[in-house]
């Protein structure tokens, strides 16, 4: 079967059994403790936690999920190209049941499927089931029920249960998406892929490629608390998740399982990433040849072609990451999932250079996927050219830096003498390893001039047997956020909001940039501000001053009471209420050359040309008080700057986003 007729075949499957085939959700998650989407279920959260009717009768759904595991509780980046089947993006099969049918049938149409239609052999199979361990106080019960209906299905084909039911602990056999949601026991399904299938369960979870799970079927009960307390939902689900890259990899590897003894099972063989592969082979000139490393010794990785298929693989699974999760509206950058994305793409970028890529490439292979994949997420091919766009930019600026990173690190690791004498500087604990420590200070230094992220510098250090010295990174890290922070320091006004019971300022600031006002409050700001001690907050009934809100600063002025006048230094907003943080009273000089049109009172022009006059001898008012009128003018040439330059933002980023 072709990876399009084995998806088919599985929505097929389940339509038959009265499932509504449902499209793949976004990438971007709803749920706010995800950074990505990770799993099918995660669009029917809503349905599980009984916030949301389920739209489906009867209620079953099902479909194919695009996911990315690259971060939070379920992360496989590291894996990824050392292995045949760890992805960052992978598609999930995957049917549910909204307190519909329950364990027997999600057992029963598991087996039916595999067993029966896709003929995977029985023998080769192993189901496991959760035994929680309560000593150590894991939730619910062992899973009985499951067991039974597995055991039926095994004996009906006279294999015995006591072999290939195996026992699962919490972290293998209670899901959760993340730490809080909806989550229960779990049944997974295994297969033995040794020559002779002969393994009787001793290599399930043992993270050997030679027995991998397929399948998981969740039974959803409980939800999972903040406080880590589990409360039992109003119904039962079922919520199952099928690798469809390596039900792929397991049919086409195997010929239909006609030959495991020659097979070559790997996700990279099948023909989801064998066109990926054709395109970088066309472009870099080099040859994919299914090498594996040791995954227990990185450091071997010597040999040139070793390392070449290595960088085949992460490339292959990276741009599906990027292609998706940037047609879905995530774009690299640089806090929380964009970051994720940028690590993942400068990885990818970084091992371009193993295939000879110096200009961007990785771009070029987004059309390969808009080619193959474009059928079943349509969006891939809508967006096809906005990816292309995005990818070559960061592409471009990650090249500026890459070749001179590349240089500073293989210059740090051939003086490893010098290394050692670096280590012993920042007492660095290498612990029981006898591993060589690359130094925090580079792996700064990598990240802050030459934009390395920590773990693409932990990866090449990883890949040479070295350790980076985390420790000290951060320490660094630490000292520049301090710094940025110190550089950032505004003045801020400081009056809690519990002080400000009055009534919302009126803005006119749209219409007039001057107005009279009555006093409201006046409140001393509290400590000493870079300006003096004679600073204080003034509340008005209305203003013309803008407030700083929506990334617009507020605005400076002067107020008038009479002969006095304050200078105006900021105007910030607590609720409703506008706060003008007001200088030492001095004499006003030319006003801020607001027209006397713009001003919502006749005399109050007319008040300005009057403080002009002032001398510093009538400084006589150290604060207005309470209940007087005063006059407030905008210093208009300033906010006239604010608003070009503001609105200039507003267009940079309405660009930006298009
Ligand atoms: N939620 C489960 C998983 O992701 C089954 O779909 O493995």
């Amino acid at each position: 079967m072709t990876s399009a007729q084995i998806r088919q075949s599985f929505l097929d499957f389940f339509a038959e059994k009265k499932h509504t085939i449902v499209p793949s959700s976004s990438l971007m998650p709803d749920s706010p403790n995800l950074l990505f989407t990770n799993a099918g279920m995660n669009q029917f959260v809503p349905i599980f936690l009984a916030e949301k009717r389920c739209p489906y009768t009867p209620g079953r759904a099902a479909d194919t999920q695009k996911c990315i595991r690259a971060g939070g509780k379920h992360n496989d980046l590291d894996d990824v190209g050392l292995d045949t089947y760890h992805h960052t993006f992978f598609e999930m099969l995957g049917n549910w049941s909204f307190g519909d049918y329950f364990k027997k049938e999600a057992i029963e149409w598991a087996w039916e499927l595999v067993v029966g239609r896709w003929k995977f052999p029985a023998n080769r199979l192993y189901a496991t089931i959760y035994n929680p361990d309560k000593s150590i106080g894991d939730p619910s019960e062992r899973d009985e029920e499951a067991w039974n209906f597995w055991a039926e299905k095994f004996r009906s084909v006279g294999c015995d249960p006591a072999v290939h039911i195996v026992n699962g602990n919490k972290k293998d056999n209670f899901w959760m998406m993340g730490d809080t949601g909806p989550c229960g026991p779990c049944s997974e399904l295994h297969v033995d892929l040794t020559p002779d299938g002969d393994t009787r369960g001793a290599l399930v979870n043992q993270g050997d490629a030679c027995c991998i799970e397929i399948w998981n079927l969740v039974f959803i009960q409980f939800n999972a608390n903040p406080d880590g307390t589990f409360s039992p939902l109003p119904a039962q689900h079922v919520d199952t998740g099928m690798g469809f890259e390596r039900v792929a990899s397991i049919i086409q590897g195997t010929r239909n399982f006609t030959d495991f003894a020659n097979a070559k099972i790997s996700n990279y063989e099948t023909d989801i990433f064998r066109p990926i592969f054709d395109e970088i082979e066309k472009l870099s000139g080099k040859k994919y040849t299914s090498t594996l490393p040791d995954a227990a010794d990185l450091s071997a990785i010597r040999n040139p072609q070793s390392a070449i298929d290595i960088a085949f693989r992460v490339i292959a699974d990276h741009i599906r990451t990027l292609s998706f999760a940037i047609a879905d509206g995530i774009q690299p950058g640089n806090t929380d999932r964009n970051y994720v994305l940028r690590r993942i793409l400068r990885r990818a970028v970084r091992y371009g250079r193993t295939l000879g890529f110096h200009e961007p490439f990785f771009y070029k292979l987004v059309d390969v996927l808009a080619c193959t994949m474009g059928d079943v997420f349509p969006e891939i091919r809508a967006k096809q050219a906005q990816v292309k766009e995005v990818l070559k930019r960061e592409e471009e600026s990650f090249n500026k830096t890459l070749d001179r990173g590349i240089e500073l690190f293989a210059k740090a690791i051939s003086d490893r003498a010098r290394l050692k004498q670096i280590a012993e500087q920042t007492n660095v604990q290498t612990g029981s390893t006898m591993q060589v420590v690359f130094p925090g200070s580079i792996a700064f230094e990598l990240y802050d001039t030459y934009g390395f992220p920590l773990d693409l510098t932990e990866l090449m250090a990883r890949e040479v047997g070295m350790s980076v010295d985390v420790h000290h990174f951060e320490k660094l890290m630490d000292e520049q956020r301090a710094r940025a922070r110190a550089a950032q320091k505004k003045e801020v006004i400081s009056v809690s909001d519990d002080n400000l019971q009055l009534d919302p300022t009126k803005f006119l600031g749209y219409d007039f940039l001057e107005t009279e006002a009555v006093v409201e409050a006046v409140i001393p700001v509290a400590g000493v501000s870079d300006h003096g001690h004679n600073e204080f907050n003034v509340v008005l009934d209305r203003t013309a001053c803008y407030a700083e809100m929506g990334g617009q600063v507020g605005d400076h002025g002067l107020l008038h009471l009479g002969d006095a006048s304050w200078p105006i230094l900021d105007t910030q907003k607590k609720g409703d209420v506008f706060v003008h943080r007001l200088g030492s009273a001095r004499a006003s000089r030319a006003g801020f050359g607001a027209s006397p049109k713009q001003s919502s009172g006749g005399a109050a022009s007319e008040k300005v040309r009057e403080s002009e006059a002032l001398s510093p001898a009538r400084e006589a008012r150290a604060l207005p008080e309470p209940g007087e009128l005063v006059h407030v003018a905008v210093d208009a040439i300033r906010r006239a700057a604010i608003q070009r330059h503001h609105t200039v933002t507003h267009l940079l980023h309405w660009a930006l986003h298009e």
